[in-house]
């Protein structure tokens, strides 16, 4: 038995499914890391491999990135989480106030999934109204509202015109599944509609701009217009997850857009590396959570929220994250497309790619993807994209399971074109399945 192999016989033992999140398991076992640097993750087997998963978008700057390790380094001797304000929580809030238009004023969180969840209860309380809206097929998290529909499928997604609210986790309250508004992604007049027969009940819209489990295509400028002008006309609120795609531009996905968000929900990356999420945006509505002028509409507590170690490492990020930055790794992602495009040409295999800022993913489909239910990977397409993931990473590349990459800073064009070899071998033998 290989060393990774004996790690995983002793966590099943102890964890259900052997791990505390089931991203890491691979079959026939998952690897387990020695050590990582830069854009290289080493496994105990001595194997590197450049990583494009970066653990599923959350390190913008790649492993031990040294000045965040060198300011989290001196942070620690200093003590990890008081029960006492820190400056680092202050300054940090002001960088990011001051990064992006629409962000009046921030709290911080440790999880994407709590800054949703956050979000949500925000806009509950600002408009007094139950329900949500969101995208078929959107991940926002483990929250219950927020999830449903994330996993529909052909025999249960119902019609088009109404998709069904399919629960992800067995024991969904029904209570959730009635208040989540289900709409189709990019398909206004159907949107439209469904969100009017719900409109006295509907406290907020929530969009992620490039959803990466609907297949990483943009949200089209019209239908973003859309859904805030109709929730500017009842009463809600607009809620952006940029937790994936703030990395998009310096001012996040939602700089590309002429439409401001009412919330902001972030994660991964602003942590530096740390666990994160934070909300952000007008300041009448975040101050729903303000507790001093009388008990808060929205009492928002968090034992590790805004810890300082997770402020010092997101700030140290962001600053390092800065506008030439996010130009280089945009310019070199849009390199890493036209070379899988380039390589999905050589090979002759039925595939595209799609993507955006420093995302990409691959479908083994001739079309690229509109939706969630022309982004569904059908069992044939499932048998290619295994085929592919296997072998890319035998020979050296970390991938999201989904098809899906991301850079970062840490990475060169020299990468790239590993990654661009690479994946050709994995496109020629996909090719010969079909
Ligand atoms: C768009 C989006 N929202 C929310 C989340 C939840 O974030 P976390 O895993 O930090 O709870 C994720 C995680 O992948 C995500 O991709």
């Amino acid at each position: 038995m290989s060393p990774s192999e004996q790690i995983y016989e002793r966590a099943k033992r102890v964890m259900p499914g052997g791990c505390s999140r089931n991203t890491i398991l691979r079959k026939p076992h998952p690897v387990y890391v020695k050590h990582a640097k830069g854009c290289i993750v080493t496994d105990i087997e001595g194997k590197e491999r450049i990583d494009f998963a970066n653990n599923v978008a959350s390190l913008i700057h790649g492993h031990a990135h040294p000045a965040t390790i060198n300011a989290v380094g001196e942070q620690l001797q200093r003590g990890t989480a008081y029960t006492v304000g820190t400056e680092i929580e202050v300054s940090y809030a002001e960088q990011m106030v001051k990064r992006c238009a629409s962000f009046e004023k921030i709290r911080f969180v440790n999880s994407g999934t709590e800054a949703v969840m956050s979000c949500i209860k925000a806009a509950r309380a600002y408009t007094n109204k139950p329900k949500i809206a969101k995208v078929e097929g959107s991940y926002h998290g483990l929250y219950d509202y927020a999830e449903v529909s994330q996993t529909a499928k052909p025999n249960n997604w119902g019609d088009i015109e109404h998709p069904a609210r399919v629960p992800v986790s067995q024991g969904t309250p029904q209570g959730a599944l009635d208040d989540v508004v289900i709409i189709p992604f990019n398909d206004t007049v159907r949107a439209i509609k469904i969100l009017d027969e719900h409109k006295d009940s509907i406290a907020a819209v929530l969009l992620d701009l490039l959803p990466h489990r609907i297949g990483v295509i943009p949200a089209d400028p019209s239908f973003v217009k859309a859904l805030r002008n109709w929730a500017t006309e009842n009463q809600a609120l607009l809620i952006f997850d940029e937790v994936i795609t703030f990395r998009t531009n310096y001012d996040g996905a939602q700089g590309s857009y002429d439409v401001k968000p009412d919330l902001t929900a972030m994660g991964k990356m602003i942590g530096g590396g740390f666990p994160v999420g934070a909300l952000s945006g007008r300041a009448d509505i975040m101050d729903v959570m303000n507790p001093l002028n009388g008990p808060a509409r929205f009492p928002h507590y968090g034992t590790f929220s805004a810890n300082p170690i997770t402020m010092t490492a997101g700030k140290t990020a962001m600053e390092w994250f800065n506008q030439q930055a996010v130009i280089r790794l945009n310019k070199l992602s849009d390199l890493a497309r036209s070379a899988i495009e380039e390589g999905i040409k050589i090979s002759g295999v039925s595939a595209c790619v799609t993507g955006a800022g420093s995302m990409f993913r691959i479908h083994f489909k001739e079309l690229a993807p509109t939706n969630y239910r022309s982004a569904f990977i059908n069992s044939d397409e499932q048998r290619y994209l295994a085929t592919f993931l296997d072998h890319v990473f035998d020979e050296g590349l970390l991938m999201i399971e989904t098809g899906s990459g991301l850079l970062s800073t840490a990475m060169t064009s020299a990468e790239i074109d590993q990654m661009a070899d690479i994946m050709l071998g994995g496109f020629r033998k996909v090719k010969a399945l079909q």
